[in-house]
């Protein structure tokens, strides 16, 4: 079920967007429009959030942005493996242009371990929030990390401090043609999930 949301957008019903959502490996050149990752990034900060410390924090990647990540990359590839080939290095550079905008997203540290813990838990869904808002916008999305990116140097790239938590980038674009529509297998929930107190209840 489709239907017009209060910020104008066309959305889909919430479980149908979480029951059908997948990552879109392949995207349009074509960049999608400031307002709808604007959307995105709204939906994105509305995750829980215990003691809303707001610890997520974003970088929109598009342009010659996606190149100078590239440069990033094939930077820290040198450093962990000075003996990388220019193929290698070339292979790392053209990451970021498999998609027409990359949102970066990294998470603050807290002030003790649990704090910590709690804002990368709230970032991550924070993350599902954009993946989730993004499909229901017929956006493909894909989250990815990659060897590249717990070097000290993304972050510094990323302009947020070195203690802060890198927890992936976001490829956006819209879904090309061909772009299967590929969902992938989750275990039966009997095997993931088990009842308490169900049955003598109620
Ligand atoms: C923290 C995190 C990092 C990920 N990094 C990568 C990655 O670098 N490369 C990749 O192919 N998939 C990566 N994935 C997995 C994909 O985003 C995707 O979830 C997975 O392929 C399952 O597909 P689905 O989301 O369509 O179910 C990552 C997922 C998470 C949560």
């Amino acid at each position: 079920m489709t239907r017009f949301t209060e910020m104008g957008e066309f959305a889909m019903d919430v479980l149908e967007a979480i029951m059908t959502r997948h990552m879109v490996g392949k995207v349009r050149p074509e960049r999608p429009k400031r307002e709808e990752i604007e959307t995105l990034l709204r939906a994105a900060v509305r995750a829980p959030n215990h003691r809303l410390t707001e610890p997520w924090r974003f970088v929109v990647i598009a342009g010659p942005a996606l190149d100078e990540l590239g440069e990033v990359f094939a930077q820290i590839l040198r450093a962990v493996k000075p003996d990388a080939t220019e193929e290698e290095l070339n292979r790392e550079r053209a990451k970021p242009r498999r998609a027409p905008v990359i949102i970066a997203v990294t998470c603050l540290k807290g002030r003790d371990p649990i704090e910590t813990h709690e804002n990368i838990v709230a970032t991550a869904a924070a993350i599902q929030n954009l993946l989730l808002a993004a499909h229901g916008m017929g956006l493909g999305a894909y989250w990815r990390t990659g060897d590249m990116a717990y070097h000290p140097l993304l972050l510094e790239w990323l302009g947020v401090p070195t203690d802060a938590h890198f927890m992936g980038f976001v490829y956006l674009g819209y879904p090309a043609p061909d772009a299967p529509p590929r969902q992938t297998p989750r275990r039966p929930i009997e095997e993931v999930a088990q009842w308490r107190g169900w049955e003598a209840e109620g």
